[in-house]
């Protein structure tokens, strides 16, 4: 497929490399409303906006601040051009009911760029918990302790804030794993969290914790941070009546599970920049993600990380913001 990417900015540069490696991917230009050209393709065409794009494309990759994303699919759906959006879908229910909307009408795919949902021991976990094989999941408790520092949330005006960010880490680095969070469990029923900012000038918290009830029983917690210098894996520990097991940073690395072997895939390890760092290196699972994407379009079937699945992690997210602001 041809894709437009909107947004030259930090992640833009992570597409252009992982479509680089796609055979049969054709990266024709981006839209920025500054006229910047991408860093790591700085001679390709760089146009005001979709509508201005003089060349045949199929299909857009939304690499702006969180809460633009339904524009920028709107504006896609209106060209009748397929949307591949970085994530969070979007930052409040009102606009993604409307990019959903817009996308459903034009009859195009729209995807999430939640591409840890690609990785193989997310996808086992998540065929055990769907088939009922570990039988009921008592607890779960997710810890996403990462960090930046104060020069991140001045590199763009927007970092840090409600209005284009949605929020801190829950919604902007953490959501990565709420995403895997409600994928395997769906959404609780109930909410109560504690918020707060420690280490940044900004408006969002920069630390949080979130105690999650669900229908079944099962009780979740949840920690997401920027403040937790030098930045952590990500760990996920879970629950279940027949044992217990942990992913780190998207790897099975413990499991305890009576009469069942470990699923895990051997020798996978993957380098994550993001618990320092908003670059992302390792292209392997944007590239799933993309081959996905286009697979999706080609069967006409819902991608690996749909609109109506992607949008109940903005759903989690609101709640746990909702149920506290930071004090
Ligand atoms: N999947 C992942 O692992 C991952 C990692 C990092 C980021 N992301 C996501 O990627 C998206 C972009 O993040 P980023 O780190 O690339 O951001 P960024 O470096 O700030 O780039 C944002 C781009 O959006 C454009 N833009 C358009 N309207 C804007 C506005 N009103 N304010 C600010 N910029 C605007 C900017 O270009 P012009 O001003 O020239 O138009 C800029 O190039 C976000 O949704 C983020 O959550 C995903």
């Amino acid at each position: 497929m041809r894709y437009v990417i909107v947004g030259t900015g930090n992640i833009s540069n992570t597409y252009v490399s992982a479509l680089g490696k796609l055979a049969g991917c054709e990266l024709v230009g981006a839209v920025s409303r500054s006229g910047r050209a991408l860093a790591a393709a700085p001679d390709l065409p760089i146009w005001p906006s979709l509508a201005a794009v003089d060349r045949a494309f199929d299909a857009v990759i939304l690499a702006t601040p969180n809460g633009l994303h339904h524009q920028g699919a709107i504006a896609a759906a209106e060209l009748g051009k397929h949307v591949l959006t970085e994530k969070p879908l979007d930052i409040a229910a009102d606009a993604m009911a409307t990019m959903t909307a817009a996308c459903k009408k034009a009859g195009v795919t729209l995807a999430v760029c939640y591409q840890r949902r690609t990785r193989p021991d997310n996808i086992a976990i998540k065929r055990l918990i769907d088939e009922g094989t570990l039988g009921q999941i008592y607890a779960a408790d997710l810890s996403a302790k990462f960090y930046r520092d104060q020069a991140y949330y001045d590199s763009g005006d927007y970092r840090g804030g409600y209005s284009l960010d949605g929020g801190g880490p829950f919604m902007q680095q953490a959501c990565h794993n709420l995403d895997i969070y409600t994928w395997l469990f769906g959404l609780p029923q109930q909410v109560v969290s504690m918020l707060g900012t420690f280490a940044h000038d900004i408006e969002s918290e920069d630390h949080g914790a979130a105690l999650l009830r669900h229908a079944n029983g099962m009780i979740g917690t949840v920690v997401a941070s920027t403040a937790a210098k030098p930045g952590f894996a990500a760990r996920l520990e879970v629950h279940t009546e027949k044992g217990s097991f942990t992913l780190t940073d998207d790897v099975i690395t413990q499991w305890h599970v009576d009469n069942l072997d470990n699923p895990a895939q051997p020798g996978k390890a993957y380098h994550h920049d993001g618990a320092t760092s908003a670059a992302v290196t390792d292209t392997t699972a944007h590239e799933a993600i993309i081959k996905d994407f286009e697979q999706a379009v080609e069967d006409n079937r819902e991608p690996l990380a749909g609109a109506d699945s992607a949008k109940l992690t903005t759903e989690l997210i609101l709640k746990i913001y909702n149920s506290q602001k930071p004090i």
